[in-house]
């Protein structure tokens, strides 16, 4: 496990989105209501990217058939989405927003 800075804490407002790929791998850092997540960067349904969808309260909504995602657990809230979403921890430290990779 490996945790790696990817953004300034004080980056993103509420609702906005960063490309970000620590160990290679494509994932969104979203900044929501309750704070910083991860997650991957490809919808579980159809492999599109979230990059496209928006952020509203604590979920993610995937532009291309409307599935929101719930950014802590990685569950889907709606159908026709029907797997969760893989999610990474992150944590605060010295002014940086790290990320937790395998
Ligand atoms: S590709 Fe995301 S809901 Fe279908």
């Amino acid at each position: 496990m490996t945790w790696t800075p990817v953004a300034a804490d004080d980056e993103l407002g509420v609702g906005q989105m960063k490309r970000i790929a620590p160990a290679g791998k494509p994932l969104l850092l979203v900044k929501a209501e309750a704070g910083y997540f991860c997650v991957d960067e490809f919808c579980s349904h159809e492999d599109f990217s979230l990059w496209f969808g928006c952020v509203k309260g604590n979920a993610i909504k995937c532009s291309l058939h409307g599935s929101y995602f719930d950014l802590a657990s990685g569950q889907p809230l709606n159908e026709p989405a029907d797997c969760p979403l893989r999610t990474h921890p992150t944590r605060l430290e010295a002014g940086q927003v790290l990320v937790e990779t395998t």
